[in-house]
């Protein structure tokens, strides 16, 4: 192994070191969002090749009466907790609802993206001001350890648009169990799922004709230019999706087209690629109800309710602790 004398200001630089020196090589796809990676999600989430948000949307649409009744209990009021909350699209549906029943509520919608939050923030202000918002920026992780330090009302959690696709089992494991950790007994976790469905179906909402994905896949290599002073030639990296029908999980590439080097001076890195060399940079698991039971038990959670759209593409589960 090669030893290193470079210093690393902060950790999106250390992990795109070990990502780009490690073979194969990956980088996470949590670096996909800065601003303009927000936009292109955005632009993705508007597709019609992408089905989740719509989905996702139908089933609060639909269901909006049931979900709210399951969160209220009593005259309490409770905190709805949103988890990588995004531009909030689907939970706009519920919180408008919410605000019709009269039911008392505060909405703490938690993101990596201060930008996000503020966009989120400025439209319910305008669109939904009777909604108490409180806005926090962090990593999931370090949103919940903060949500653990807050005593006091009953916590709604959400983790909406199958956000839980992007870890793999055992990240995703780890993070059930501190989300677990962090509930009392009436609390209550919503989360979705995207379903096991045609293969095609989930190759095409992973790869449009217009190139919206592969901008946003591509956006990874922009900010290691922009950030790490770096070379990246983006025609010379193709953007490739894969789906596994048998494991459930689809996986996001960028494919060196030649033999080339790539230098980021700030890391002061230079990087060999070989001719069709990949950096694996997402996975985005599909799931059934074996296993969403499977990682509920491994994370000491019990489904207690679900709501499926009209195709059965999407799931969301309800899961209280066990
Ligand atoms: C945010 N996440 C759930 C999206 C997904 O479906 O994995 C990100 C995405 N990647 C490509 N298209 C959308």
């Amino acid at each position: 192994m090669q030893q290193t004398e470079t210093i690393f200001e902060t950790q999106f630089e250390e992990e795109v070191y070990i990502g780009l020196t490690d073979f194969p090589k990956h980088l996470s796809s949590k670096y996909f969002y800065d601003k303009r990676g927000d936009k292109l999600f955005q632009d993705i989430m508007d597709m019609p090749e992408y089905y989740l948000t719509d989905v996702e949307f139908e089933i609060f649409e639909t269901y909006k009466q049931q979900i709210a009744a399951l969160f209220v209990s009593g005259n309490d009021k409770f905190n709805l907790i949103e988890l990588g909350a995004g531009d909030g699209k689907k939970t706009k549906v519920l919180l408008k609802h919410l605000v019709e029943q009269k039911i008392s509520f505060t909405y703490q919608p938690i993101d990596i993206s201060q930008n996000v939050l503020d966009q989120l923030e400025a439209s319910l202000q305008d669109e939904l001001p009777q909604v108490s918002v409180q806005t926090r920026q962090g990593t999931y992780f370090e949103a919940l350890e903060r949500i653990n330090s807050d005593n006091g009302a009953k916590k709604i959690i959400l983790f909406l648009g199958s956000n839980i696709g992007n870890l793999l089992h055992p990240q995703a494991i780890a993070f059930l169990q501190s989300v677990r950790e962090s509930m009392q007994e009436d609390d209550l976790f919503f989360v979705g799922f995207d379903q096991k469905k045609h293969p095609q179906t989930i190759l095409d909402a992973y790869n449009d004709p217009t190139g919206i994905t592969e901008a946003f896949n591509k956006n990874i290599l922009v900010r290691l230019n922009k950030e790490l002073d770096g070379n990246f030639d983006l025609d010379q990296f193709l953007h490739w999706e894969v789906y596994n029908p048998e494991t459930g999980t689809a996986k996001s590439y960028l494919v060196s087209q030649k033999q080339q080097t790539v230098v980021l001076n700030k890391l002061e890195l230079r990087i060999d690629f070989k001719p069709w060399e990949t950096i694996h940079t997402e996975i985005s698991q599909k799931y059934d109800d074996a296993t969403v039971a499977w990682l509920a038990a491994q994370s000491g959670l019990k489904v207690s309710h679900w709501f499926s759209d009209q195709g059965n593409l999407y799931k969301n589960y309800v899961f209280t602790k066990d």
